[in-house]
């Protein structure tokens, strides 16, 4: 990490500006939570409807206070458990916090993220930063500082550098505002690891009166490049009938399918591992994207619960 780097980043920010933050889950576009000009710039750039609230991400739980009133036990136990780290909680906000953070509700969301980096910045930064994953709405998350600039390019002040992100995937959201703890977007952080926390069971889908998640909106994390999920039968037979019409596609499977297709085929054979497969997903969609198949097919995965989140995105790329 480049300490000139992150001094620079803690300023623009301070000035007002965007930065690109690395985190373990995927890349942030990060704005002074505090700073109501700032904030409208991140749903400029991310092209985002304003009503779609946004993380506030800090460095300790002693700063959650700043942000959150009534904080319930289950939060602290979650917290303790799983902080830093992939996960985001959706409390009861402090009256202040701005409406363009909350999408205009009663509730903010809160994370304390692990990349170092993330971590570093948001110390020297001193106060919560605003940043919803760095790709322009509705498409697919980056998870490395090239992704970033692909899908932002010079509309951000700065992209400060963190490798490939560890996990890969969007952070668990659970609501713990209102009622029986609810997870409102499955990660990588399972129902079955937050029950085993909070000692009780947790909803998984959201009631018609839950808050808005963008990331729950059924077109979302979508290739431009159709996408269809298929499991093992159906690509058999459609493999090994496909005609010149269909072609080209590209599969991301476990199975190599090569050898039931009388075509030429692209095969991405992909890890059997749930963390895995995350950790590679987005880049995978993301290269694929660039080639103008026809279709991506890709060969649906187990239904178990390590295996929720990517069945999620999954289902989203495909709509
Ligand atoms: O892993 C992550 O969570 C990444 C990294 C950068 O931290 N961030 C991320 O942010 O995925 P974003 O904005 O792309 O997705 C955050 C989701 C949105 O779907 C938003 O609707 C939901 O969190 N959200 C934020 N505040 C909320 C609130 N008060 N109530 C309900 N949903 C909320
Ligand atoms: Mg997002």
């Amino acid at each position: 990490m480049n300490i000139n780097d992150l001094h620079k980043a803690a300023s623009i920010l301070r000035q007002g500006g965007l930065v690109a933050m690395p985190t373990e889950t995927v890349y942030g576009l990060a704005a002074d939570a505090r700073n109501p000009a700032a904030l409208q710039k991140i749903f400029e750039v991310k092209q985002r409807p304003t009503h779609h609230p946004l993380i506030v991400h800090l460095a300790t739980v002693a700063q959650l206070t700043d942000w959150a009133q009534d904080i319930p036990s289950a939060a602290l136990a979650l917290a303790e458990t799983f902080w830093p780290g992939p996960l985001t909680l959706i409390l009861k906000k402090m009256p202040y916090v701005d409406d363009l953070i909350t999408g205009g509700q009663a509730t903010v969301g809160i994370r304390i993220p692990q990349h170092p980096v993330a971590h570093a910045l948001l110390k020297e930064f001193g106060s919560g930063l605003a940043a919803p994953s760095a790709n322009r709405f509705g498409r697919i998350s980056p998870t490395s500082a090239e992704a970033v600039y692909e899908e932002l390019g010079h509309a951000v002040d700065f992209i400060l550098e963190g490798g490939v992100c560890a996990v890969g995937l969007e952070s668990t959201i659970v609501d713990l505002s209102r009622g029986v703890p609810t997870i409102l977007r499955p990660g990588m952080i399972t129902a079955v690891q937050i029950e085993a926390v909070l000692h009780q069971s947790v909803a998984t889908t959201p009631s018609s009166h839950a808050p808005r998640v963008s990331g729950s909106l059924d077109a979302h994390y979508a290739p431009q490049t159709q996408t269809v999920l298929m499991s093992a039968e159906q690509l058999h037979s459609f493999l090994s009938s496909m005609t010149d019409k269909q072609a080209p596609v590209v599969v991301m499977g476990f199975n190599d399918w090569r050898t039931c297709c009388p075509l030429p085929l692209r095969m991405v054979r992909m890890p059997q591992v749930a963390a895995m497969y995350a950790h590679d997903l987005y880049a995978i969609l993301r290269e694929l994207d660039k080639h103008h198949y026809r279709q991506i097919i890709i060969e649906t995965v187990p239904d178990t619960a390590e295996w929720s989140a990517v069945r999620d995105r999954l289902q989203r790329a495909s709509f």
